[in-house]
């Protein structure tokens, strides 16, 4: 049997007290050399771990901040979001990554995970660029069996989950940006692209694939690509702190699962939507919609059930603006 590096570090994390190698060797099956070679690979890489003789183990701090597959696998305390985990040191994008598991036939809530994107994917074709130790880069994987129609809303699901562990981690206010830019003090903190696949009938999703990208721990703003600068900006820049990112990761899926169980039992937003509008930046304000059929400006009064935003416009028409059609922009800004 293959000692797993995963499970012995969640055993030291989960463990207050010492736990002797030998009770490592019975719960895994394997010899005292293949636990004190994990132990020391371990120890090469930052975990620092006490060893006392007659007593044990003990974890007494991890890395900062660090991603592995060992590192994220030992904090998930989710039930089914990244049960099935895929971790890649650089990767090109770890949509396209989940889509091909897709295809590959890996279950619900698989989710990848990567340090670096070498072509990630913005919105509108846009490129989205991570580098190393700065973002929390993801996809969920999800096969959901309602209809094409409502798939759209799971974006919103996840921004709010997003929005939500934030906070929870920085103790600071985060905003959303409708549909799902994640925003801290009006500038962009997270993007999400959600892609659908269908079946070959076309009748129903065969996948949707949920991409999510934080600004965790870029120290400056000269980090984001040009085109982003003025409006990108990460949760150290604007909190003066380092975050673990995988710490960040359970978060945002533990709070997934719980949105995402309300949102199933109506199939619509009612459930979040109370929770959604006490975040988004746009609720009252003055708004473009960049409708590719012609812009026009507005006052945003909050999203409906359905995700869409409601948009007065001048002529005090209400009109619902849905989210994978156009984009919003406010009048004086980004925001
Ligand atoms: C945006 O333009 O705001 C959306 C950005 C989405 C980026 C994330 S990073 C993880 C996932 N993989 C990708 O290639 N894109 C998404």
């Amino acid at each position: 049997m293959k000692t797993d590096k995963s499970d012995i570090l969640t055993l030291l994390r989960n463990s207050a007290d010492y736990i002797s190698g030998q009770q490592l060797c019975d719960r895994f099956g394997v010899t005292r050399t293949a636990v004190w070679k994990v132990i020391n690979q371990l120890k090469e890489e930052g975990y620092q771990i006490e060893s006392v003789s007659g007593r044990g183990y003990r974890l007494v701090e991890g890395p900062a901040d660090m991603l592995s597959e060992s590192e994220i696998a030992s904090r998930l305390k989710t039930k089914w979001a990244g049960r099935k985990l895929y971790y890649y040191a650089s990767t090109g994008s770890t949509n396209t990554d989940a889509k091909r598991l897709g295809e590959e036939g890996e279950p619900h809530g698989t989710v990848v995970v990567a340090d670096i994107q070498t072509a990630g994917k913005g919105r509108r074709g846009r490129s989205w660029q991570t580098l190393s130790g700065t973002a929390l880069s993801f996809t969920l994987l999800l096969r959901p069996d309602f209809v094409p129609d409502k798939a759209s809303m799971i974006t919103l699901v996840m921004a709010l989950s997003v929005a939500e562990a934030v906070e929870e981690i920085t103790g600071a206010a985060t905003g959303i940006k409708w549909p799902n830019d994640i925003v801290m003090n009006r500038k962009k903190i997270c993007g999400m692209l959600t892609e659908m696949t269908m079946t070959p009938e076309m009748d129903e999703i065969q996948y949707v694939v949920v991409g999510a990208g934080i600004n965790v721990n870029n120290m400056s703003q000269e980090e984001f690509q040009e085109e982003v600068r003025p409006t990108a900006t990460s949760l150290r820049i604007e909190t003066g702190q380092q975050y673990n990112r995988a710490c960040l990761l359970d978060k945002v899926l533990q709070r997934f699962e719980e949105n995402y169980a309300t949102f199933l039992e109506t199939l619509d937003l009612s459930g979040l939507q109370e929770r959604y509008q006490a975040h988004l930046l746009n609720m009252g304000a003055q708004v473009r919609v960049l409708d590719p059929a012609g812009e026009y400006t507005g006052m945003a009064e909050g999203i409906d059930a359905q995700g869409e935003l409601i948009v007065v416009r001048e002529n005090g028409e209400r009109t619902p603006v849905y989210a994978g059609e156009v984009s919003v922009r406010g009048l004086y800004g980004y925001v």
